[in-house]
């Protein structure tokens, strides 16, 4: 087997007992045996016993390497764009607005229906590979434009696909609780219905790494979340949630309840749903590209969050509307200018 020595290079190591910040470790030095990082510190104090086991020697040319980025929050196969949206916005519209004129979400449920998965295939593995230029190893994908079965199934395959094709790892997210699709409109709780008969199907299927849903006044209430969780729960599936994104509905109690790994957006954050969530060891995934698209002006609670010791998490929530970006290195610049996030916490995060 291969043992690469790579040596003119730092290190972010982002151990939380390094005495640098960062964990940063100049002059170091890194082993690869085989797929695997064996052995990484100074250079000074690499062990004799691994150099002479090193069978190539790679120059890193002064660069800083740290951890493969993790993007956790996306939802990139989708058909069609969303550029008509922007426009709207820009002339005043709110994206609730939008959403609720039939616009929104709506609009690329109907474009990915239309699409076929050669299609989602090769638009989504554009957004994947740009991800990759950038160092994500990690990133997780949503569905939630199909919203039945057949569909939601089709892009969650897409998705898994996606990380057969690439040198990087796929988590699937089951996002059927995303929006009403039109031909349930007024009729919320009987989809929510469907979506509890769709997710041991796609299960079974080994297609749900998660569930995720999107609690809000346009979309599902606290109660209806709670029945997808449960359902979830019940077939030993983690939990997380698009919670607190345009008002403060409660869901990061709810899905700290859950245990839920994650509540996302969150700039409606209450004081009492930040320290459900670090009870529940919840992490906070912030949005900046959300926040910035949308032109939102209310911050999620970063000083709460502090505070409450609640870890943070960042990511692109690549979507066609409130976020159409596939720059996670953006996005941690963007959690420093907008959010007042240290780099430090950025890119642990
Ligand atoms: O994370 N808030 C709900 N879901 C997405 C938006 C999806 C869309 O607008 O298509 C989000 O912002
Ligand atoms: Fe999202």
């Amino acid at each position: 087997m291969s043992v690469q020595l790579w040596t003119h290079c730092r290190v972010a190591t982002l151990a939380a007992d390094a005495p640098t910040p960062y964990g940063l470790i100049e002059d170091a030095a890194l082993v690869v045996e085989g797929d695997t990082l064996a052995w990484v510190g100074p250079r000074v104090e690499l062990p004799a016993a691994w150099r002479a086991r090193c069978t190539t020697e790679q120059d890193a040319g002064g660069a800083l390497i740290t951890p493969g980025l993790i993007d956790c929050h996306t939802h990139l196969v989708y058909g069609g764009n969303r550029a008509h949206e922007f426009e709207l916005r820009l002339q005043g519209a709110s994206y609730e607005e939008i959403a609720r004129a039939g616009g929104g979400i709506a609009s690329t449920v109907k474009a990915t229906r239309a699409a076929s998965a050669a299609e989602l295939e090769a638009s989504a593995a554009r957004r994947v590979r740009a991800l990759m230029a950038e160092g994500v190893t990690t990133v997780e994908i949503k569905s939630g434009y199909g919203l039945t079965l057949e569909r939601e199934r089709k892009c969650l395959q897409v998705a898994r696909g996606l990380g057969q094709a690439h040198a990087v790892d796929v988590r699937t997210t089951f996002l059927g609780v995303h929006a009403v699709p039109p031909e349930y409109a007024g009729n919320t709780d009987a989809y929510v219905e469907v979506v509890l008969q769709m997710l041991p199907v796609l299960h079974a299927e080994g297609l749900v790494d998660a569930v995720d849903g999107f609690c809000e006044r346009i979309a599902f209430s606290p109660a209806q979340i709670e029945r997808v969780f449960a359902a979830a729960r019940g077939l030993g599936l983690p939990v997380k949630l698009h919670a607190e994104q345009l008002s403060n509905s409660g869901g990061a109690q709810l899905a700290a309840r859950y245990q839920a790994l994650s509540c996302d957006h969150l700039e409606w954050l209450s004081e009492d749903g930040a320290r459900s969530m670090a009870a529940a060891g919840t992490v906070a995934v912030l949005l900046p590209g959300a926040f910035y698209f949308l032109r939102e002006t209310r911050l999620p609670p970063i000083a709460l969050l502090r505070q409450h010791a609640v870890p943070m998490a960042v990511s692109t929530d690549s979507n066609p509307g409130s976020s159409p970006c596939t720059s996670l290195l953006l996005m941690l610049n963007m959690a420093c200018t907008l959010f007042r996030l240290t780099p430090e916490e950025a890119l642990a995060g």
